[in-house]
């Protein structure tokens, strides 16, 4: 049976109700009758993520509680996959409690678009749960070609590499730093440089990348090919989150944006649930 929840209605017919309790807490009701031994869930885990993993895990426990023992969730954004390695001592290793928390709630396969933690396409089975990442590098960059002419296709760090490599262009080489000051727990771009004998002089240039947080990684590699004499800039990711102005920031130095609609937004021109349901 599948369960599609609201956030997913551009995928399918919604089937599950989901409210807030007067206090807050989710409420979560099934409304198909629970019957078969397998299920898939279809929902976006973002925007409101917390709440949103509570509700997913209140559905997956729902069915394996009716004795539904094969469980795959489909989202095109996986939260936590950026808190997969312990920088600082004491740290919650919080990709890993998150897979957990949701096999134990009866999980058994999650089906995503590239998964931060494990930059590559394929099946793989991390803390207890098979997780097949798929990529929409080819389908942002498709879209993202067909506004720049003959770009040369580079990410902007080496763990996106595995998106653009195959197109030729390389990759930038990023260095973090220490946490910012602050409630934000956001590390500092210390260096991000092009590789030695990369020209880049008169191209255009697409960058891709799978996620674009606060903008601060884009940006800083659109300054570095600016400097090295870059013609025009296109920039294709597969998740978009545009935090706090990034969007109009980049406006200002791209000449095209691409993302997923995986969190929907203005440029989202690529169907994130088309790609994960592809084969299915
Ligand atoms: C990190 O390594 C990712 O691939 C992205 O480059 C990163 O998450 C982008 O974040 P931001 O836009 O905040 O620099």
């Amino acid at each position: 049976m599948d369960i599609v929840t609201s956030s997913a209605s551009d995928f399918g017919k919604p089937n599950v109700e989901i409210k807030s309790f007067p206090d807050g807490d989710s409420y979560v009701r099934l409304l198909n009758r629970i019957a078969g031994e397998s299920a898939r869930i279809f929902t976006r885990l973002h925007p409101n993520q917390n709440t949103k993993l509570m509700e997913t895990m209140f559905i997956a426990k729902t069915l394996s509680g009716s004795n539904i023992k094969d469980i795959e969730l489909y989202t095109p954004y996986l939260p936590y996959a950026r808190q997969d390695k312990l920088w600082k001592q004491g740290e919650s290793l919080s990709a890993r409690y998150i897979l957990e928390l949701l096999h134990s709630s009866g999980v058994t396969k999650i089906t995503t678009l590239d998964c931060h933690f494990i930059k590559k396409t394929g099946i793989f089975e991390y803390w207890g749960i098979k997780i097949t990442n798929k990529s929409a590098a080819d389908f942002i960059i498709e879209e993202a070609k067909k506004h720049l002419d003959n770009p040369l296709i580079m990410s902007p760090d080496a763990g996106a590499s595995y998106m653009s490599h195959r197109f030729g262009g390389g990759h930038m080489n990023k260095v973090r730093g220490e946490y910012e000051k602050g409630g934000t727990a956001y590390r500092k771009i210390k260096s991000l440089k092009m590789e030695e004998n990369t020209n880049v002089s008169g191209r255009n240039v697409l960058l891709v990348d799978d996620i674009i947080g606060s903008g601060g990684t884009m940006l800083r590699a659109i300054d570095v090919l600016k400097r090295a004499g870059v013609d025009k800039i296109g920039i294709a990711s597969t998740h978009g989150f545009f935090l706090n102005g990034a969007l109009e920031k980049l406006k200002k130095v791209s000449d095209v944006i691409v993302t997923t609609n995986s969190v929907p937004n203005e440029t989202s021109k690529v169907d994130a649930f088309k790609i994960l349901s592809n084969g299915m």
